[in-house]
């Protein structure tokens, strides 16, 4: 399987590049830039691009069910923060699970160090027809840039350990990706859920769910406490309630 990879100093946005140009590019495009003047980030939010900063988007044509679009995201951050594990963990070093992996996952896609976001995904798709769509998926890891946080190196440097080039992140990052692209398409999430979970934030995690938060039931009618389990295998984030009632929540409807 053949991949591009573009590389510039500079862009407006690797996200913008991909939505304006990718009808004129191979399936399979990763662009990288060093810098960005309009970086994206989710909600209309602005990203951050300094040097130091990891910012590629890729793009890909990927047949799946609609239903199983929301899965992307979490497949995109769950490859960002194994790539993170393999070359800044402990893995390996006792029992699986017992140590604390070196970066986590914000649900439904920030990547944390220590309670600070140090990295984000943002995820686009368009219906292409014949039950294939387009994604373009964009990463932005603070490296070994001290703003607008906090970053990679300084969380390595802090443990005494050696830092990391963002080639390697990138490189470390890609095939998992494509890998768990391709469970989803052909699968489900449930294959990734294991590894999904010792990275995740939120197991037993109290919440309220807001009256107007979009529920998979329809409007919830009043304010509710809630317990985090997990994953719905379409994406929701499933909690429990008192009555151990099971709430799904829609990965936007929440903040
Ligand atoms: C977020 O946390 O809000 C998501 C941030 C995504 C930022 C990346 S940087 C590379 C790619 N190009 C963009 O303009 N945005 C994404």
């Amino acid at each position: 399987e053949v991949w591009t990879l573009l590389s510039a100093r500079q862009l407006a946005s690797t996200q913008k590049m991909l939505e304006e140009n990718a009808k004129n590019l191979p399936d399979r495009t990763i662009v990288v830039a060093d810098t960005q003047t309009e970086g994206k980030g989710r909600a209309g939010n602005k990203w951050i691009s300094p040097p130091g900063c990891l910012m590629c988007s890729i793009y890909c044509n990927i047949a799946m069910e609609g239903r199983k679009l929301p899965l992307l995201q979490y497949a995109t951050t769950l490859a960002a923060v194994q790539a993170l594990e393999m070359l800044c963990g402990d893995s390996g070093k006792g029992p699986p699970g017992s140590t604390k992996p070196f970066a986590s996952i914000k649900w439904p896609n920030d990547v944390y160090i220590n309670g600070t976001k140090v990295g984000g995904v943002l995820c686009q798709t368009v219906y292409k027809g014949s039950g294939a769509f387009q994604l373009i998926a964009g990463i932005g890891i603070n490296v070994d840039n001290a703003e607008p946080t906090f970053c990679i190196n300084q969380a390595l440097r802090d443990l005494d350990r050696e830092e990391i080039a963002k080639e390697e992140l990138l490189a470390e990052m890609i095939p998992r990706l494509v890998h768990a692209y391709r469970v989803i398409a052909k699968d489900s999430f449930s294959p990734l859920h294991e590894e999904y979970y010792r990275y995740w934030l939120h197991s037993g995690q109290k919440l309220k769910v807001k009256a107007d938060a979009s529920l998979r039931d329809g409007e919830g009618g009043e304010d509710k406490d809630v317990v985090v389990v997990g994953l719905s295998e379409d994406g929701f984030l499933l909690a429990q309630d008192e009555k151990k009632v099971l709430v799904e929540l829609y990965p936007d409807g929440n903040r």
